[in-house]
């Protein structure tokens, strides 16, 4: 899908999300992953397995894991790494500027 127009959202301030950790944020009714790893890094929160939220995982480089049955995301494309091909969760540009994280809804 073409995505036509771009809308910076300010999310957070930039010391909210703690480095190496992420966060879920609701933004327009949808539930988002930030993470502070080597950049912030936003996501779709929501699992395909059962809708845990993997804002909370345990991160390990660029891969997440979900903390309710263990399933692997990679933050950045948003691929899932085990179980089932082809499936991604969108993922959202990001910006740090002066007043705090902003993302591309
Ligand atoms: S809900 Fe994420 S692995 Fe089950």
């Amino acid at each position: 899908m073409t995505r036509i127009s771009m809308t910076w959202k300010k999310i957070t301030e930039k010391s909210t999300i703690v480095s190496g950790k992420g966060m879920e944020f609701e933004i327009d009714g949808k539930k988002i992953a930030v993470f502070n790893q080597n950049g912030y890094h936003a996501l779709d929160a929501l699992c395909v397995h059962q809708d845990g939220s993997i804002a909370p995982g345990k991160l390990d480089g660029d891969i997440v894991e979900c903390p309710l049955h263990f399933w692997h995301y990679n933050i950045k494309t948003g691929e899932l790494k085990d179980f089932l091909k082809d499936i991604k969760l969108q993922t959202y540009k990001t910006d740090v500027r002066d007043d705090g994280v902003y993302i591309d809804l």
